[in-house]
């Protein structure tokens, strides 16, 4: 940190906002290949616990590359600066007391491990997509699989770009073996005792 910052200690604290809102704050991280299916059920949970009058706030990989990563590519690198500037905007929304729900491939351990530190380990909630590559190419929701396939996208996941799994996820979903309904009531029972005041 260069040594013209002096970073202030706020006199109204995570704790505050979060008694303010009536729930704990946490990031729900769901990782997993491209099509397994991590933006659809952050979606769907987001809208659950919108019903249930919690406050969240969802960040989604291809929104956030059209706007604050559009300029970064899918290298090593691209993409660890993608994870990096994700969580330090997520760090911001939880020192507010909302609860987040990001839907990033997050291939690498190291990157997801810098966002689990960057926000503190009681905050991170890790959420294992684990949908295998073969159903995940079968369903080629946005046709890139297959422009992967054909050598049109380079470093791609999964497929000439590594996806290194999580070794110890708060939660796993095999989504090709649950119902949609299975799996969101899979992650409530997990998550609801731990953002409800
Ligand atoms: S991450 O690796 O940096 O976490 P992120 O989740 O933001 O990726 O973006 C993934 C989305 O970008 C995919 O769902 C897909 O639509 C699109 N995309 C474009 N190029 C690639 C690529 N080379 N690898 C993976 N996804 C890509």
């Amino acid at each position: 940190m260069s040594v013209l910052i002096y970073p202030f200690k706020p006199k109204i604290l995570q704790s505050n906002r979060e008694e303010l809102m009536g729930q704990r704050a946490k990031l729900i991280w769901f990782t997993g290949l491209s099509g397994s299916g991590k933006s659809t059920l952050a979606t769907e949970l987001e809208f659950e616990l919108w019903e249930m009058k919690y406050k969240t706030f969802l960040l989604d990989g291809d929104n956030v590359r059209a706007g604050l990563s559009r300029d970064l590519d899918f290298t090593d690198n691209g993409r660890i600066e993608n994870i990096r500037r994700i969580g330090e905007v997520a760090k911001l929304f939880i020192d507010a007391g909302i609860i987040v729900l990001s839907a990033f491939i997050s291939p690498f351990r190291f990157e997801r491990n810098l966002v689990r530190d960057l926000v503190g380990g009681e905050n991170f909630l890790e959420i294992f997509v684990d949908t295998p590559l073969e159903t995940c190419e079968q369903r080629d929701v946005k046709g890139l699989y297959k422009k992967a396939r054909n050598g049109e996208i380079p470093n791609f996941t999964g497929i000439n770009s590594p996806y290194e799994q999580p070794e110890n996820p708060f939660v796993s979903i095999p989504t090709h073996k649950m119902t949609m309904e299975e799996s969101i009531g899979m992650l409530k029972k997990y998550i609801l005792p731990l953002i409800e005041k």
